[in-house]
């Protein structure tokens, strides 16, 4: 089976990594990591990486004078390991829009909330804080603005009296690891494409059922 050839960048724990890597070491998955790069010595997620035998590569943002070069320095890794899809995972880095135009419908990001609201950071805080019956996650096609882009899949998770940032940042997460894996598989099976500001899917059944906080009987 030919498989796309991913490039996973993160910049902390890697748990989004680490559902990529188990859904790769099934023989039947239709993608592989060629690389992972994080922008922190520190990551967790190279640890990761390392336990699953794949390349990693440290590119420490601190070490560079500017955000051209740093990102220079991601642009050639990427190509020297022949990646063919960029897979943002807990990457935690503005990046400009020249190396965005180039991985154009080649980069993908997961976001935890129902893009196009809560953008940045802090989004369960706010969420709660707003007294939104639902959060979610997003996986999308990135674009130079700040989490933006055509949106491949999202799921809508239940906010309860009793959340914390943390208790839905937990439940949140859980989607995100179902979904990352889902997306990319989708991208590699050619069943989704961008359409303008939109991705257009084939082949896709897209539900129908509707949710509604607190349930009616
Ligand atoms: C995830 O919740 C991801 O959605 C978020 O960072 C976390 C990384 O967790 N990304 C963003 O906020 C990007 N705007 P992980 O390192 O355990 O995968």
């Amino acid at each position: 089976m030919r498989k796309l050839k991913l490039g996973v960048m993160i910049s902390g724990g890697g748990t989004n990594l680490q559902a990529l890597i188990d859904a790769c070491a099934s023989p039947d998955f239709p993608a592989e990591i060629n690389v992972v790069v994080s922008n922190r010595p520190g990551a967790f997620g190279l640890e990761r990486a390392q336990k699953a035998g794949i390349q990693s590569v440290c590119i420490d943002h601190t070490e560079f004078p500017d955000r051209e070069t740093f990102e220079a320095s991601i642009h050639d890794c990427l190509k020297k390991h022949n990646v063919e899809l960029v897979c943002l995972a807990g990457f935690m880095r503005i990046l400009n829009a020249s190396f965005v135009g180039r991985w154009k419908d080649r980069m993908i990001n997961v976001h935890p909330s129902l893009l196009p609201s809560y953008k940045g950071l802090h989004t369960h805080a706010r969420a709660i804080e707003d007294g939104v019956r639902f959060g979610g996650c997003t996986i999308h096609f990135v674009r130079p603005e700040m989490d933006d882009g055509p949106i491949i899949m999202q799921a809508a998770v239940p906010i309860e009296p009793d959340d914390t940032e943390d208790s839905l940042a937990e439940k949140i997460l859980a989607y995100e690891h179902v979904m990352y894996p889902a997306a990319v598989r989708l991208i590699a099976e050619g069943k989704v494409r961008v359409s303008g500001r939109k991705c257009a899917f084939k082949d896709v059944v897209i539900g129908k059922t509707g949710l509604i906080s607190p349930p009616q009987p």
